[in-house]
């Protein structure tokens, strides 16, 4: 009976939102991103499905109920901390507040792009190159990526641009994709199905960038989250950023790592110390490899024996155990959580599903 009522009588909920102030109401059964994108204020999403990452944001007050998980695509020190997804959240009390640490546009506004498959090359064995030719030039700042969506299959993936920008844009754009066992879209792609195959590039996408400062930088990429993080590496070389600079490179063997004349250009030109350790997981003992061998984030606290923590920023992409352990790495270091950037590369098998996937 008392259930009835609180039914009928619950109070509105409201949501205020920092830095920019705005307040909402959130009617019952809706998302803190359904209510704030329907009464047209704008907050940081894409997916809308609880796998991007886009719509993160910090609960300062109040409690919300998630319709999916939020602990695949944020990471524990991330929950810990009050972080949560506004696109999956319910709040439940009447007040909510929140505050967004990305905003909701940067650089140009995602627009979609009529786009046909010109190449795919080999970097690895389970590892593409993907070049898109696109309708128009394309402008997107390095490190962020891109929706391609193909009519065979409904929903789109998410693809980080792995080459920096072009003043005037791009009217070819690459990826680097990997080969996931029984994904939809990458198998097709590695049996060859997409070649010359039309598809559309919404773009650009994510919060992946450089950001200023003038503390060391840790970078961290595993498997294809290579291709922002080059983009990134190289858009700073060019501008002449002068930071310390510390790059792990994540692989299983020798034959997994590429792109390494990429990288050694990127070293030989940056304005600072740079310093490239690629490690390997899964490289045989016997091979004669000389260089770090285990987890990737097992380096993070011997890459920079003297730095100070709280001023170094991180900039992580891969597959979501690295980005978890890598966070993890750097908060107990004495990273602040906010100087943490990274796209976490999940897949379907955990977000909210689409009818159409
Ligand atoms: C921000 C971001 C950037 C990314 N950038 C890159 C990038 O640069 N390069 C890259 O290679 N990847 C990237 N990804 C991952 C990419 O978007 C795709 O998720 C990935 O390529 C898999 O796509 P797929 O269609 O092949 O697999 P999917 O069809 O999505 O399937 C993935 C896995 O889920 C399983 N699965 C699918 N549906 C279900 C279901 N209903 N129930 C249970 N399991 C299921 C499949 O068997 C498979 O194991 C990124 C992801 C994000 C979020
Ligand atoms: S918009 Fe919320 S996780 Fe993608």
């Amino acid at each position: 009976m008392s259930f009835l009522k609180n039914l009928f009588t619950s109070k509105p909920k409201y949501v205020h939102v920092e830095p920019g102030g705005e307040e909402f109401e959130v009617p019952g059964g809706q998302t803190i991103l359904e209510a704030a994108l329907a009464q047209n204020i704008p907050y940081p999403h894409d997916c809308t499905v609880g796998t991007c990452g886009s719509c993160k944001t910090l609960l300062t007050e109040g409690r919300v109920r998630a319709l999916n998980d939020f602990g695949y695509t944020l990471s524990q020190d991330e929950l810990a901390a009050g972080y949560i997804l506004a696109c999956q959240a319910l709040p439940k009390d009447e007040i909510t507040r929140v505050k967004l640490e990305n905003p909701a546009t940067e650089g140009v506004e995602p627009e979609d792009f009529e786009g046909r498959v010109a190449a795919t090359e080999p970097l690895t064995h389970d590892i593409v190159k993907l070049t898109v030719a696109l309708d128009r030039p394309l402008h997107y700042i390095a490190g962020q990526y891109a929706n391609i969506k193909v009519p065979q299959v409904g929903r789109e993936r998410h693809y980080s641009f792995a080459q920096p920008p072009l003043k005037d844009g791009r009217d070819e754009v690459s990826f680097f994709v990997r080969k996931i066992p029984g994904g939809a879209f990458t198998e097709a792609l590695f049996a060859g199905e997409y070649d010359c195959q039309a598809l559309v590039v919404n773009a650009p996408q994510g919060h992946f960038h450089l950001r200023q400062g003038d503390g060391p930088m840790l970078c961290i990429a595993g498997g294809s989250g290579l291709a922002p993080v080059l983009a990134l590496l190289e858009a700073a070389r060019k501008n002449r950023v002068q930071r310390d600079c510390v790059f792990l490179f994540g692989a299983r063997t020798q034959a997994d790592l590429y792109c390494l004349d990429r990288i050694r250009e990127v070293e030989q030109g940056w304005k600072g110390r740079f310093e490239f350790h690629p490690v390997l997981s899964e490289e045989p003992e016997d091979s004669g490899w000389a260089g770090k061998r285990g987890l990737v984030t097992e380096h993070v606290a011997a890459s920079l024996p003297d730095a100070d923590w709280s001023r170094v920023q991180g900039y992580m992409c891969g597959p979501p155990p690295m980005i978890d352990a890598g966070i993890h790495a750097m908060v107990e270091l004495g990273t602040p959580l906010p100087q943490i950037y990274h796209d976490k590369f999940t897949d379907e098998s955990h977000g909210a599903k689409h009818e159409n996937a």
